[in-house]
């Protein structure tokens, strides 16, 4: 049975989830999706405040989804916080979490995966094989079970969005992403559930990652057209950080993600790096 938590219901189930959202389209509201992995913070919850703004209805999703993880990623360590999610979800007036167990998302006998091609291998895809077909698998299901007018995702995890977008056009699918400002800390750390892994000392390594960003977003505005060398200086900025192992550092095409070797009117410049055991991520729009 749903629970309330003041004005906000609380179900793990499919069905449950399903009729709030046919009653709310029934009365004419717009229904708003977050879909999330929990351990809310301020960037979550400018999605859901952009929502509320936005949608009748608002419903945030909180599943630490197994399939977008590898082997050997932090699945089992992730930050599981529901009570202080619920506690978050309702100051921020969200109208419904739904949060399935594991086994109700995946039951035995799963089969059907989601693949955007191209898109999902390069950059996050080199390093994490098989992570956008889980983002883009457990992101359809949530779609299909809240059948949402929106849903909002974070620029700060770009290719995310992009692959979500090829996904929802390529399948016709009848809702409209909304993508929305990465929210930082004062000093520049984009905002991340994993920023908790880190120690004093590599939180101030962490800053490397924003900081080669905004390199490369000085050097393309004082007008410098050799792409190469400005991805070379975004990775030695990152890996003369004694702590900080980079993936990849680069300035891409903002749709298709394609590395560019000229500059363009509308570019993307994407990192990754490790920070001892923690990986992190950021990105920077930058138009000419
Ligand atoms: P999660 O990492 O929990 O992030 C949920 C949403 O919050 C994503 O759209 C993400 O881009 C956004 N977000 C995270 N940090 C942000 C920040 N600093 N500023 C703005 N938005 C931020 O992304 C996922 O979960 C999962 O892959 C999911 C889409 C839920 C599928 O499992």
């Amino acid at each position: 049975m749903p629970q309330a938590v003041g004005n906000l219901v609380v179900t793990g189930q499919i069905d449950a989830t399903r009729r709030d959202g046919e009653a709310a389209r029934r009365e004419g509201l717009r229904i708003g999706l977050v879909p999330t992995m929990g351990a809310l913070h301020a960037g979550h919850l400018s999605l859901v405040d952009t929502a509320r703004e936005e949608c009748a209805c608002v419903v945030v999703t909180v599943f630490v989804n197994p399939s977008q993880f590898g082997p050997h990623e932090d699945f089992d360590k992730y930050p599981r916080t529901l009570e202080a999610d619920l506690a978050a979800c309702r100051r921020a007036g969200a109208d419904l979490v739904f949060h399935p167990t594991r086994n109700l998302m995946y039951p035995d006998g799963f089969r059907t995966w989601v693949d955007v091609e191209g898109l999902s291998s390069v950059l996050e895809g080199r390093f994490r094989a098989g992570h956008f077909r889980g983002v883009t698998t457990v992101v359809l299901k949530l779609l299909n079970v809240v059948q949402p007018d929106v849903a909002y995702f974070g620029r700060k995890d770009y290719q995310q969005q992009a692959v979500i977008r090829r996904m929802c056009a390529d399948l016709d699918l009848p809702v409209e992403i909304r993508t929305c400002p990465t929210v930082r800390e004062p000093d520049g750390l984009a905002l991340s559930s994993r920023n908790r892994y880190l120690n004093p000392e590599e939180r101030r390594s962490a800053l490397s990652l924003s900081e080669s960003l905004l390199l490369a977003r000085k050097r393309l505005l004082a007008g410098e057209t050799d792409v190469e060398a400005i991805r070379r200086a975004m990775w030695d900025h990152l890996a003369a950080v004694p702590l900080v192992q980079p993936d990849y550092a680069t300035v891409a095409h903002p749709e298709t993600l394609e590395e560019l070797a000229r500059p363009l009117p509308h570019m993307v410049a994407l990192v990754a790096a490790r920070v001892n055991s923690t990986r992190l991520i950021d990105n920077l729009p930058i138009s000419l």
